[in-house]
């Protein structure tokens, strides 16, 4: 499933989560639980869907995504950049 972030393009592999395949790709992403429970990995989603094998308790706002629980059922857009780019 094709990733398209501010910075680059990327393939989701089959049996790696989302945060698991930003972190691996060099991206600015937080998480705590991994779980969906503490929301600490919360990015905005700009086009595309995802879906949760059971709701997440994490509070979301509308067009949030949770990378470390979510199933991409399409290509996404995500408001996520790279690490070197924040840090200068
Ligand atoms: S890391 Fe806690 S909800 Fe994703």
């Amino acid at each position: 499933m094709q990733i398209m972030t501010e910075d680059m393009v990327f393939e989701l592999g089959d049996d790696e989560t989302l945060l698991d395949a930003l972190e691996r790709t060099g991206h600015q992403v937080e998480y705590q639980c991994r779980s969906g429970y503490c929301g600490a990995c919360r990015i905005p989603l700009k086009t595309g869907r995802v879906e949760y094998s059971k709701p997440p308790l994490a509070l979301l706002r509308r067009g949030e995504i949770l990378p470390c629980c979510c199933t991409v059922t399409e290509p996404l857009k995500l408001k996520v950049h790279l690490r070197s780019k924040l840090a200068g």
